[in-house]
């Protein structure tokens, strides 16, 4: 997706040869226009497909999963990271272990928004190691639905995700694939 391949070079900021800032448009502030023309690439790549939710988690995750709920008309489930005080305890969880942040985290979704005959994309912004994508793929599993595929904002190439979850059977549609940061510049694949 050449505008957000655009928008990368020119507002990303690396961060030690390995972490991309986007926080001008994507994970903190976040520009609208922009997020719609995701959703509608998302749309595009999986055209054809039966897609009942969307699944994501929070938070980045959001604002895109959402501009693709508003196209397909179906309802946006984001994973919580921890238990929110009102929830009930008929929930799905995951172990989500994140190598950026070096912690683990049980997401988790409340049983009553996934059922078995739902059809699920998942979403996220950034694809690294996989471990947030293939929790949501679990819990999808959990609730006996389909994963009908993975869209991801931005995928870092160089790290196993992307291979991990293709070599489980997954279809990904990353829009913006990075292949390296080498020398202070992002290279796309
Ligand atoms: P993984 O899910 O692919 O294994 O990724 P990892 O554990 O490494 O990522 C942990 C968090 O860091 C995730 O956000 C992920 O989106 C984010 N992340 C990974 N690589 C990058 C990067 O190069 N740039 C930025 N900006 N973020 C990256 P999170 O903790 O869930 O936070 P948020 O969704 O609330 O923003
Ligand atoms: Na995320
Ligand atoms: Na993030």
């Amino acid at each position: 997706m050449d505008l957000l391949k655009q928008r990368i070079r020119t507002d990303g900021l690396i961060l030690n040869n390995s972490l991309l800032k986007v926080d001008s448009f994507l994970n903190q502030q976040i520009d609208p226009a922009l997020m719609l023309k995701i959703g509608e690439e998302f749309v595009n790549r999986f055209k054809g497909e039966t897609i009942t939710k969307i699944l994501t988690i929070e938070s980045s995750g959001i604002a895109v999963s959402v501009m693709t709920g508003l196209i397909l008309k179906v309802p946006v489930i984001f994973a919580r990271k921890r238990k929110p005080k009102v929830t009930s305890d008929d929930v799905y969880t995951a172990k989500v272990y994140s190598y950026t942040k070096g912690e683990s985290n049980n997401i988790m979704i409340s049983k009553q928004f996934l059922h078995q005959d739902d059809s699920v994309l998942i979403i996220d912004d950034f694809l690294a190691n996989g471990e947030a994508a293939a929790g949501l793929a679990d819990i999808v599993k959990q609730a006996q639905a389909k994963v009908v595929g993975i869209g991801i904002v931005i995928e870092k190439s160089f790290q196993p995700g992307a291979q991990k979850l293709a070599q489980a059977g997954y279809r990904v549609e990353s829009l913006a694939r990075i292949k390296s940061f080498a020398n202070g510049q992002v290279e796309f694949l």
